[in-house]
């Protein structure tokens, strides 16, 4: 196909970086085949990549809040939280922006994983280009950042719970410069806006998602 078409389709596809930039890997045709989208390949194939308990402990936070919300929005619950699982499942091995999460992606790409799944996972970084357009791409976003600063905000807590912790005393913990500093407050913020909702009643709905998950998350604390 000329050039120009194959831009155009690949722009359309979202594989071309902002900066013009073809991915490597992306000349690579499909492989045409399809998959069921499962969470039990997709733990198996986090774990093949993924030893560190934070990074695992991060990837079932944001699942946990990603599902969360596709069930609030009626959406597949199941195939959100894959994503959700996956999103970062290269970073350990690949941490630099020049590989993750793009790596991964090829991978995914090779066992079949749609190109809905793939271009949610590029578009939470930022750098990759990829606009956060579907509804799964901003909630992968707004969940990102936030559940990692909510996991923070519990383990500072005398109880060392997410049970008992509200969603004003995050609120509380974002206006401490020096608290979680590598979370950036802005984004946060940004996240509830892109998904319409203020900022508290995103904590609140993060923080009752991950509750659900509060044993598996190391968030039971004492109580
Ligand atoms: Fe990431
Ligand atoms: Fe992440």
């Amino acid at each position: 196909m000329k050039f120009s078409v194959w831009v155009v389709n690949s722009f359309r596809r979202g594989q071309i970086l902002g900066n013009g930039r073809l991915h490597r890997g992306l000349m690579r045709r499909s492989c045409g085949m399809s998959i069921t989208l499962n969470r039990e390949d997709a733990w198996k194939l986090l774990t093949t990549y993924t030893t560190s308990d934070s990074l695992l402990k991060h990837a079932m936070a944001v699942e946990a809040s990603v599902a969360g919300y596709a069930r609030k929005f009626g959406e597949d619950e199941q195939a959100w939280g894959v994503v959700a699982l996956l999103h970062d499942f290269d970073y350990e091995r690949w941490p630099t922006p020049e590989d993750h999460p793009f790596r991964g992606c090829e991978i995914l790409r090779e066992q079949g994983y749609p190109e809905w799944v793939t271009r949610a996972i590029l578009s939470h970084a930022d750098y990759s280009g990829v606009a956060r357009i579907s509804l799964l791409e901003k909630t992968l976003w707004a969940c990102d950042e936030l559940s990692g600063f909510i996991v923070a905000a519990s383990l500072v807590r005398p109880t060392k719970s997410i049970l008992d912790l509200e969603p004003k005393s995050v609120l509380k913990r974002m206006k401490d410069k020096a608290f979680a500093r590598a979370v950036k407050r802005e984004d946060l913020r940004q996240g509830a806006e892109e998904l319409g909702l203020p900022l508290e009643e995103h904590i609140g709905n993060v923080i009752s998602f991950m509750r659900e998950r509060a044993d598996a998350l190391g968030l039971r604390g004492t109580l």
